[in-house]
């Protein structure tokens, strides 16, 4: 696979951001070439029979859409008909080195936008139909060719009662038929519709973006477990009121000034933004060593061979502070240098001396099943 120089065609990282991202699609003939694809079919459809791996298999009967969430039986696959149908798999990277890897490719995005790698196969005819997605997505054609058709339109309506969103009226404006290591960029909301030309797996890159709704949520969430105020409710002047019912404004205006003392600093703010984006997702379980290396086995060792994150660690940072699957942990200087070098790339090779601050958090992290020592 490889190569960082021509994944966005003629442009420079600089000129995509400034140009493309969150503005306009852009369609790069030989983004990755050569690019065959990470797995086959009969894979990505053993993923799908995967317990803990989040699948969808989309049937199209006509007008009709049938969706059924995994993990499936493998013999749902025999009775499939040879035409429209399409089976898509969350979370690749979690499982594939290969498809971290992959990722990799996209590191001139923040690691903190980045969603997963979603994977599809459909045989000819299939799709999920017109629709729009609410972020940023990169789709890399692997084996076969796609027909990809987009539009700007500003037309949102769905379909009623279907069981996954299809705009009512979608209005092509430009078409392409991709092939292997083709890749088409989207911003969030832009209209799109893939159908497959033969057999044919797409690879969606896509990076998340919480809607101000779910922060908002979130950080007051954060915030339940940090407040902490002082007092009682008190009310040495009562008056005697007409309507014993009644709220009395004087009541509501103490309240209105206790709740104003809910304050909260930058800290926080860093705090809950680092735990709540590398907090894992509620499928995700980490594996554990079984017999675990001690200490000093586990220094040995990643002298002999470096250390790497677990596929399925997400790992940020900022300030002085490591955020490691939604745990914050402050460091020191150079604590902080070495762990943002693993963040970073998500290994550090062997030899490479490390603080005895790093060496204590990388073991616990270790017995989490969080990393472990290997070369990459
Ligand atoms: C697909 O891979 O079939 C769907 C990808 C998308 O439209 O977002
Ligand atoms: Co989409």
């Amino acid at each position: 696979m490889k190569t960082s120089s021509s994944l966005l065609g003629e442009l420079s990282k600089h000129q995509f951001l400034r140009d493309y991202w969150q503005k306009k699609p852009l369609l790069v003939r030989q983004a990755v070439p050569q690019f065959q694809g990470l797995l086959d079919p009969r894979e990505l459809i053993a993923l799908a029979c995967t317990e803990d791996i989040q699948s969808r298999l989309v049937i199209q009967r006509n007008d009709q859409w049938e969706v059924h969430h995994g993990p499936f039986k493998p013999k749902k696959f025999d009775h499939l008909r040879k035409h429209n149908w399409t089976v898509l798999v969350q979370g690749v990277n979690h499982h594939l080195h290969s498809a971290a890897t992959l990722l990799q490719l996209f590191d001139f995005i923040p690691h903190a936008r980045m969603d997963d790698l979603m994977i599809s196969y459909a045989p000819k005819g299939g799709g999920v139909g017109p629709h729009f997605d609410s972020y940023d997505v990169f789709l890399l054609q692997g084996l076969g060719k796609r027909h990809w058709q987009i539009s700007a339109q500003k037309d949102y309506k769905l379909v009623n009662g279907a069981p996954l969103k299809i705009l009512q009226n979608f209005h092509m404006e430009h078409d392409w038929i991709l092939e292997s290591g083709d890749m088409l960029y989207l911003p969030p909301h832009y209209a799109h519709n893939g159908i497959a030309e033969n057999d044919c797996m797409t690879y969606s890159i896509g990076f998340r973006a919480p809607t101000h709704q779910e922060l908002a949520e979130q950080f007051l969430v954060y915030l339940q477990d940090k407040i902490c105020l002082d007092g009682i409710y008190s009310d040495p002047d009562l008056k005697i009121q007409p309507h014993p019912s009644e709220i009395s404004s004087d009541m509501l205006r103490q309240v209105e000034m206790i709740i104003q003392r809910i304050k909260w600093n930058k800290n926080d703010m860093t705090h809950f933004l680092g735990s709540y984006l590398s907090e894992p997702k509620s499928n995700i379980f980490f594996d554990p060593p079984e017999e675990p290396l001690d200490h000093s086995e586990f220094e040995q060792a990643i002298l002999t061979d470096g250390i790497q994150l677990a596929l399925k660690t997400q790992m940020l940072c900022h300030g002085n502070i490591i955020y490691m699957n939604g745990m914050a942990h402050a460091v020191d200087k150079p604590a902080y240098r070495e762990l943002r070098a693993l963040a970073d790339v998500r290994r550090l090779n062997s030899r490479t001396a490390l603080s005895q601050e790093t060496l204590e958090l990388l073991y616990i992290w270790y017995q989490n099943g969080y990393v472990f020592p290997g070369p990459f």
